[in-house]
């Protein structure tokens, strides 16, 4: 009897988009069926539970498998470990793709290139001379134009900081940002016109704004969570040594509410802030921690004590939010942003309700 054949990329590429679509009708499901993502990631890193790095090649057993499931893939670490690069999870791509509203012809801006991918499936649907999409890391640019070109995808690449936008082929019709950023970039508002749609991922979740002229826009984050990494910058360690030595101040706060079901609002207080949590043996959080790019840290204990320095009082901030969602978990798509020429604010529910100032740089 003979071997059952192994899947094909394009069997498990049609099946893979199937997938996605869970019977929604979109546009983009046809480029997820056709770009070969493997192409894009030839290689990631997958983490065991002891938290280790393993890279996984084309070739390796699985690897086709992981390449069409719904899962980020991460393609790119630093000195420490970290991800500093992935392909996104195929999911949130195309509800941030939906989100766009795009169709054949509209100008298009993606910030963060990353491995070409996204790139490649907004070409397939756009046309390759509407996309213009950069990447900080150079090198990434290089793999990610080669890849493309190899795919039969030729969009406008290039490398920098893509929060500054690339004016001269300005005005964009759809502005999208892969990179997590904690505002709008000015930049890249100025390179929009009345009516451009803007899709980013702020925290954790996604905005979509719509640009109304005159340094205005607005929108609502969408339902779905996500997490990306952050645009590159500076960013200072938590101090944990030095907030041991802080008095400690009684808080009523479950420690597990920063975890998950403040998370989200969180993330638009706090931009920018890291987490951990310590955890017994049996799983159960005793602790987290909290610090900001300045280096302010808190950390709280589950027996209801609380410690923080630092020039921003981080559990303050937890504490507000606190009184605002008492219980229950917000919806990601009750909050909004506005954006006026004097500032940009995340607000819930009504843009005259709860409201948190974006940072401005
Ligand atoms: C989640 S990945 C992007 C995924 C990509 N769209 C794809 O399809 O593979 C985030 C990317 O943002 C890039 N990035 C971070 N900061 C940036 C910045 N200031 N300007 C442009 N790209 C940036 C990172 O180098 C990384 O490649």
């Amino acid at each position: 009897m003979n071997e059952p054949s192994a899947p094909t990329p394009a069997s498990l590429r049609a099946k893979f988009a199937a997938a996605l679509g869970d019977g929604q009708p979109s546009e983009w499901l046809t480029a997820f069926a056709t770009v070969p993502r493997e192409l894009f990631v030839p290689r990631f890193h997958q983490q065991d539970g002891h938290g280790r790095w393993h890279e996984v090649s084309d070739g390796d057993p699985g690897y086709l498998e992981t390449v069409y499931s719904d899962t980020a893939l991460t393609t790119q670490l630093d000195e420490h470990g970290l991800p500093t690069s992935s392909s996104s999870e195929p999911r949130l791509m195309l509800a941030m793709l939906d989100a766009l509203g795009a169709t054949p012809g509209d100008r298009l801006y993606e910030m963060g290139l990353g491995t070409g991918y996204n790139a490649a499936l907004l070409s397939s649907v756009l046309g390759d001379d509407s996309v213009v999409s950069v990447d900080v890391d150079p090198e990434l640019v290089r793999l990610a134009r080669h890849r493309l070109a190899a795919a039969g995808y030729y969009p406008f690449v290039c490398a920098g900081d893509g929060a500054e936008g690339r004016a001269e082929r300005a005005p964009y019709d759809r502005i999208i940002a892969t990179a997590g950023l904690r505002h709008i970039p000015p930049a890249l508002l100025s390179q929009a016109h009345e009516g451009t749609v803007v899709v980013a991922p702020i925290g954790y979740g996604v905005v979509r704004a719509v640009v109304s002229g005159g340094g205005e826009a607005a929108g609502r984050f969408l339902p779905v969570p996500a997490f990306f990494m952050r645009r590159r910058g500076p960013a200072r360690n938590p101090d944990f040594s030095g907030v041991e030595r802080a008095v400690a101040e009684a808080t009523t706060v479950p420690v597990s509410d920063v975890l998950d079901r403040l998370r989200f609002p969180l993330s638009l207080a706090l931009p920018g802030y890291s987490t951990c949590s310590w955890r017994d043996e049996t799983g159960q959080v005793t602790g987290v921690g909290l610090w900001a790019e300045d280096g302010s840290t808190a950390t709280a204990h589950a027996k209801g004590t609380v410690r923080q320095i630092g020039p921003e009082r981080l559990w303050d901030t937890v504490e507000r939010l606190v009184s605002v969602f008492p219980k229950g978990v917000p919806a990601r798509e009750d909050f909004g942003l506005t954006i006026t020429p004097d500032g940009q604010r995340y607000w819930y529910r009504d843009p005259k309700g709860p409201c948190w100032p974006a940072p401005s740089g």
